[in-house]
């Protein structure tokens, strides 16, 4: 009788603990594994814009209420307007961007803010 019930009890404790350690948020935290110490406007977040932003706000595009984000100025000039962070953090101080689709990551969100603390640059 014995050997059964630690069996079972063996067996509950592993759907436990696979149930913790599948989620890999809570095994990896956003900033742990997420790199913002090389963020490049080119290369990191251009790629994310044109992904989520541009078939809006690429120069081209009509729908996107003459927001450019496919170009360095435009993309600057947004954040200086100050509604670019607010947009995709979706805090309700701008309108919630990407329109009509999900937010951007919780890693993607910290890029950009890595890039804006670190003064812009057009690199
Ligand atoms: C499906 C089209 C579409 C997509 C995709 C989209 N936008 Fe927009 N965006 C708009 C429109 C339209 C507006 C004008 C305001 C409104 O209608 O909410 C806007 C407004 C904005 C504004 C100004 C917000 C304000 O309150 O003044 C910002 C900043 C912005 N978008 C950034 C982004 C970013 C960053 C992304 C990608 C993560 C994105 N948008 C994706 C259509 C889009």
């Amino acid at each position: 009788m014995r050997k059964p019930l630690s069996i079972l009890f063996l067996f509950f404790i592993s759907l436990f603990s696979a149930c913790y350690y599948d989620k890999a948020e809570l095994v990896y935290p956003a900033a742990a594994n997420c790199d913002t110490a090389n963020v490049k406007f080119s290369s990191t977040l251009l790629p994310i814009l044109n992904a989520s932003c541009n078939s809006c706000h690429g120069g081209n595009a009509a729908a996107g209420a003459g927001i450019i984000l496919d170009t360095y100025n435009g993309v600057k000039a947004s954040v200086n307007g100050g509604r670019f962070m607010n947009s995709i953090l979706q805090n309700g101080q701008a309108s919630a961007m990407p329109k009509g689709g999900g937010k951007l990551s919780t890693c993607d969100i910290s890029k950009f803010q890595a890039w804006i603390n670190a003064g812009m640059l057009n690199n």
